[in-house]
Formats: C-alpha cells, sequence, structure tokens
C-alpha cells in the first residue's frame, strides 16, 4: 500500500485512474480545482470501489499553483506522500491559442509549484500527464519516441515545457545522489469509459473532440457530426487516429507508478497508445454498431492544425512496463455508451447524483 497525491484526479483520466489504484491497494488523496470536473465523479469512484477502498481515499478542493493548498494536501494525507500522478492542467488546444497565458500558468507553473513542494517533502516519484500533441506533425507513423518534439500549438509547447522542466530537474542531480523518478506519459487519444457506466467524459460546452461528439450526436444532443476532410491520403480520406481506452490508460499509470517505485531513480518518456489506427469513418460506424442509434453526419474541408494520421509505436512501454492496452474500438464504443447513455447530459444528468 503506497501513500499517493493525484492531482486533477476528479477529471476525465484521473477518475478512472483513481478506480485502479484504489483497487490496487493504496491510499489517495486527490487535489482538483473542479475547474473542469465535478465532485460527483469522486462520489462515483468510491461507490464503485466499495467501502473498505473508499475509505482510502480523501479530496482537497485546491489549486495547484497554490503552495498553501498543495501544503493542505501533504498535510491531509494520514501517511507520507510517497509518489503523484500528476493530470491537472487545462487540455483544449482552441482555448490555447485565445489564452495562453492561462495555459502557461496553470500547465507550466502549476507543474514547477507542484515539483518545488514535492521536493521540500522528500517526495521525488512523479508521473507526468502528457500528450502526443508535442509531437506536432509527425514525420514518421508509427511515432516512437525518438521522434522530435515539435508542438504547433500553446497547448503543445505547456506540456512540452513541463516534460523540460521535469528533465532539468533530473539532470540537476549528481548520479549517485540521485532521487528522482519521474515517468512522462505520452497519451495518444482518450476515449471511453468506465465499463459500469458510472464514470466518464464530461466535456464543458460543445465538444471539439471527436469521440465525445460521436456519442453526443448518438444521444440526441446534436444533429449531425462535421467530418473535417475527405481527401486525407489515408483509407477512406478522414483523419486516424490511434484511440485508447481509458481503462488501459489508467492500467498504463499503475504499471508506471509500479516500475518506478521498484527500480529507482530514472526519467522515464513513453507513448501510451495501442499502435492501431482507425479513421473517422470507421469511429462512426463502429459507435453506430454499439449504440444501436445512427450518427449522421456531413464531409466539410480540413480542421486547421490536424494531421492525417497519428498512431503510436506502443513497444518501449511494452518493453517498459510490461503494459499494452487490452481493448479494441468496439469496447471503447461499448462502454463509451454505457456511459453516454446512462448520463446523457453527464453528471449534471437528472437523478445521476449519488446517494451516499
Ligand atoms: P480533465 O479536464 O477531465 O481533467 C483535468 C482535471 O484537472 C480536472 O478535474 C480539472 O478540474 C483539474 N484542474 C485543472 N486545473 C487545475 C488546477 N489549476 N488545480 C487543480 N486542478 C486543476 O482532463 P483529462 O482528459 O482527464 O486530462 C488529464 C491530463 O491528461 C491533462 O493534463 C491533459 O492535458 C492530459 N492529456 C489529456 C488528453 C485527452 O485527450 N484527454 C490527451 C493527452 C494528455
Ligand atoms: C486532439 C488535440 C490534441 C490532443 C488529442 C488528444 C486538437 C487540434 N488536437 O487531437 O492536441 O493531444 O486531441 O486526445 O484538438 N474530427 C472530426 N469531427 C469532429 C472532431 C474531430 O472529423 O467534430 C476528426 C479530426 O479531424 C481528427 C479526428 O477526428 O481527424 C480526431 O480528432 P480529435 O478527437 O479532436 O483528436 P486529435 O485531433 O487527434
Amino acid at each position: 500500500m503506497t501513500q499517493l497525491l493525484i492531482t486533477g484526479g476528479a477529471g476525465f483520466i484521473g477518475s478512472h485512474t483513481a478506480v485502479v489504484l484504489l483497487e490496487a491497494g493504496h491510499n489517495l488523496v486527490v487535489l482538483d480545482n473542479f475547474d473542469n470536473s465535478s465532485p460527483e465523479a469522486l462520489r462515483r469512484v468510491m461507490e464503485l470501489v466499495g467501502s473498505e477502498a473508499a475509505g482510502r481515499l480523501r479530496w482537497i478542493e485546491g489549486d495547484i499553483r497554490s503552495r498553501a493548498d498543495l501544503q493542505r494536501a501533504f498535510a491531509a494525507a494520514p501517511a507520507p506522500i510517497e509518489a503523484v500522478v500528476h493530470f491537472a492542467g487545462l487540455k483544449a488546444v482552441g482555448e490555447s491559442v485565445a489564452e495562453p497565458l492561462r495555459y502557461w500558468d496553470v500547465n507550466l507553473s502549476g507543474s514547477r509549484c507542484l515539483v518545488a513542494v514535492m521536493a521540500e517533502h522528500g517526495c521525488h516519484t512523479l508521473v507526468f500527464s502528457s500528450s502526443c500533441t508535442i509531437y506536432g506533425f509527425p514525420e514518421q507513423i508509427p511515432i516512437n519516441e525518438m521522434a522530435p518534439v515539435a508542438p504547433i500549438n500553446p497547448y503543445g509547447h505547456t506540456k512540452a515545457a513541463v516534460e523540460q522542466l521535469l528533465a532539468d530537474v533530473v539532470a540537476s542531480e549528481a548520479p549517485e545522489l540521485a532521487r528522482w523518478r519521474i515517468a512522462r506519459l505520452r497519451y495518444f487519444n482518450p476515449v471511453g469509459a468506465h465499463p459500469s457506466g458510472r464514470i466518464g467524459e464530461d466535456p464543458l460546452g460543445t465538444p471539439n473532440n471527436l469521440f465525445p461528439f460521436v456519442s453526443q450526436v448518438a444521444v440526441g444532443r446534436h444533429e449531425r457530426l462535421t467530418v473535417y476532410g475527405r481527401d486525407w491520403p489515408t483509407v477512406d480520406g478522414t483523419g486516424v487516429r490511434d484511440y485508447i481506452h481509458v481503462m488501459d490508460l489508467a492500467e498504463g499509470h499503475k504499471a508506471a507508478l509500479d516500475v518506478l517505485l521498484a527500480e529507482g531513480p530514472q526519467l522515464l518518456s513513453l507513448n501510451l497508445g495501442s499502435g492501431q489506427g482507425h479513421s473517422v469513418l470507421e469511429v462512426v460506424r463502429a459507435f453506430e454498431a454499439a449504440s444501436g442509434r445512427s450518427v449522421p453526419y456531413e464531409q466539410l474541408d480540413r480542421r486547421p492544425g490536424d494531421a492525417a494520421i497519428t498512431v503510436a509505436d506502443p513497444s518501449l512501454a511494452a518493453e517498459r512496463l510490461g503494459w499494452r492496452t487490452r481493448r479494441g474500438l468496439e469496447e471503447i464504443c461499448r462502454d463509451g455508451w454505457a456511459w453516454q447513455s446512462a448520463n446523457p447530459d453527464g453528471y449534471d444528468s437528472p437523478g445521476s447524483q449519488s446517494s451516499g
């Protein structure tokens, strides 16, 4: 049993990872300012894991940019925090173009503040949520970890900057005195939901990403999907992505933590993806099959800033973590639909509040 701090643990990926980590027997303190999430997600995490494991979860409402809030989170843990899984941050590409200062502040300054407070507490183990967005327009498919880091928008710049900050922290240590154990996990496209349908992705406003938009069309919140591009050099002219089930991703975090805690000081940089690419139209068809609903669409021009294909080479993660994805597109759509159909308006759906 390890005492962990999870920043952003009420969010989409954080809540699913919290389930996996509680089920693995760990103690968790979640720090979240609920800027893009709801405490209801944490109540449902507790309900999913049962009362014994639920008793090992505490949460603090607070901001990673505040030293005082981070100190409160460290103080709230019943035992010294041994490792941090750092999800908290802002993630919308378009918003990052419009509000770069906010993105640099939350993503970079927040991470800097967290790392400083960790060091004060003698906590040197960190798993960081990075993104395949740092590769920009990839030169080679599949993308391995040696590919150039060349982000093309402010969100990507902040992720690349935090990756560099972490590398600089590791490089500052004399090898014989090294303490930092850091994993920079570069997620491809996280989608799907817990198979219970109780927790899932709950985007604010109209979603920009494909999967939540398709689910919302299927449930009747939008009339049709806009498919961006019909002339990409792909199987059917639509963009191809590496969609990873959020439960596989959650298990990847557990695997990374296990390796860091077992092996000792190091800096890991790993792609977390399936290695499989699917086109937009393949996703639409798979979602229709899983939901039994139709997903009408119209095809328009390409979306600026899109790449034709992004697919991970996940072999390094398999080698270093002994982890690989286990769930395919069918399961992604089935579980995504279980969440969307039971919670058409996300955590605000009528009658969706947990009783306990
Ligand atoms: P999310 O928005 O659902 O979760 C982020 C959580 O952080 C939310 O609960 C939010 O309230 C919280 N938060 C935001 N700012 C905070 C602050 N200043 N202090 C404390 N808490 C704060 O997003 P997610 O999809 O779960 O993503 C988690 C992480 O993974 C993010 O860092 C994101 O950039 C990264 N990531 C996400 C994707 C994706 O497609 N979902 C892909 C690659 C990387
Ligand atoms: C987006 C982010 C990227 C992030 C990634 C992780 C953008 C520009 N990029 O990438 O930084 O790392 O999520 O999940 O937002 N599509 C449609 N119609 C839609 C929405 C999307 O056709 O309404 C297409 C896109 O053109 C693309 C595919 O679906 O071909 C996937 O799009 P999306 O879900 O937005 O993910 P990414 O573009 O890969």
